[in-house]
């Protein structure tokens, strides 16, 4: 016997007892995008390196540390970490901006990061998202918010914690990141070593970091009082102020963090988080905002945009089980070819069934149908004559015949 091959590290399997749960979260992610007016796309997993360096950010930890970077035909090509990148390109590319506005696209699938993997935290994962192109106006934020809410509503999860926070446009964010470095400066020897990257390359994702001794310099009092200082230019505050009344208008709870900073580069003005305390320290479902300047960074018209995308993994492990569905029948017969044609006729009106495939005894059969099924369809020898078919509720035991034709009927 060769060596067992294993699923590599950060990746797993999701098997056929699983799969009723992601078929659920998908169906009401197609569900609730839809009935807000997006619609899907489905761009490749593989995309140009580029286009993360460019897009996500060269200083942020997914495209430094992260990414599955290969080269084929002189190309570097990388897996793709997230996909707002490449639903951007994919905008661009195909003249969306030429649309009626707003252009609504959502999506789901894997997506590949090179981390340590951790409870909810993995090296391929999956998100469902949503991006919405060409509104400036936080009308749009709020939507998007309340998309993510009504879909987690949809999925049973109602009682989720929903974060926000603004980082500015690039004008009265340069100013406070300067404000931030001033105060930081005389402890940068103390940092841990990506602080001290993190300093002069993105300073704003110095307030994320989970070290604790950053964490207590960041604690100090004239550093506070910048962290929490109103650095926001007059319109980015209109933007955040409105965008509050939305969601109060709503009806929608959230709270401000002012450390929210996110991981990604290219978002401006609203950040968004949806939190449980159910998940550990990798506590959050959803992360989205803003990202006025990504469009025209990729090469296309200066075009407004915000979306989100949500952890699938994350999201599952906390909703209840679904139980797998029951077939509706399995066919008991002593007849493997009878049982064939029964079960054509059957799976072509629509029901879904299975028959025994390796001659096993009857009794063996009606103990795989109980298993497996809602019915067991019996057909014996005098069925076969009389085109009938002994039909067993295997929830009741309840056990009737009825003519071969009556079966859908009898069944639904
Ligand atoms: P993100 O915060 O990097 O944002 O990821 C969104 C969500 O994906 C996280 O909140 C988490 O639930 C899940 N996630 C991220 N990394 C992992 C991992 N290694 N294992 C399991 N789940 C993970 C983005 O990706 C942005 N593209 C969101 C966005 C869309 N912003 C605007 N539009």
């Amino acid at each position: 016997m060769g060596k067992i091959i294993k699923v590599l590290k950060g990746t797993k399997d999701i098997l056929p007892q699983d799969v009723t749960m992601w078929h659920f979260v998908e169906d009401c992610a197609r569900k609730v995008f839809n009935s807000y007016g997006f619609n899907e796309i489905r761009t490749p997993i593989i995309e140009v390196t580029e286009l993360f360096s460019r897009g996500v950010g060269d200083t942020t930890d997914i495209v430094n540390k992260e990414m599955y970077t290969f080269e084929k035909s002189d190309r570097s090509i990388t897996l793709r970490p997230e996909n707002t990148a490449g639903v951007v390109r994919s905008y661009i590319e195909n003249g969306m901006s030429r649309l009626s506005s707003p252009v609504k696209l959502w999506y789901k699938g894997p997506m590949f990061r090179y981390e340590r993997p951790q409870a909810g935290r993995q090296r391929q994962f999956h998100q469902v998202g949503v991006e919405m192109f060409g509104i400036s106006q936080p009308s749009a934020d709020a939507e998007v918010i309340l998309t993510a809410v009504d879909f987690l509503k949809s999925v049973g999860l109602n009682d989720l914690e929903v974060e926000i926070n603004s980082l500015g446009c690039p004008k009265c964010r340069a100013e406070f990141k300067e404000k931030l470095k001033n105060v930081i400066r005389p402890y940068l020897n103390d940092l841990c070593e990506d602080c001290q990257t993190r300093f002069d390359k993105n300073p704003l994702r110095l307030l994320d970091c989970k070290v604790e001794e950053c964490q207590k310099i960041y604690a100090k009092p004239e550093i506070q009082t910048v962290i929490h200082s109103d650095f926001l230019c007059e319109e980015c505050k209109n933007h955040y102020d409105e965008l509050k009344k939305y969601l109060d208008n709503l009806k929608i709870k959230y709270s401000e963090n002012k450390l929210l900073v996110r991981g990604l580069d290219y978002y401006t003005r609203t950040v968004f988080e949806i939190k449980s305390n159910n998940l550990g320290s990798q506590n959050a479902v959803c992360g989205g905002g803003r990202y006025d300047g990504l469009v025209e960074q990729l090469g296309g018209e200066h075009t407004p945009a915000v979306g989100f995308a949500m952890g699938m993994e994350r999201l599952i492990s906390l909703i209840p089980e679904i139980k797998n569905e029951l077939l509706d029948g399995y066919i008991v017969s002593n007849s493997t070819a009878e049982a064939f044609l029964l079960a054509q006729e059957l799976r072509n009106k629509g029901l879904n069934v299975e028959l025994d495939l390796a001659n096993k005894k009857f009794t063996k059969q009606l103990e795989k149908a109980s298993k497996v099924a809602k019915y067991a369809l019996i057909l014996g020898e005098d069925e076969i004559s009389q085109n009938k078919i002994s039909v067993k509720n295997l929830k009741t035991g309840e056990q009737t015949t009825v003519n071969r034709a009556e079966i859908l009927n009898y069944i639904n």
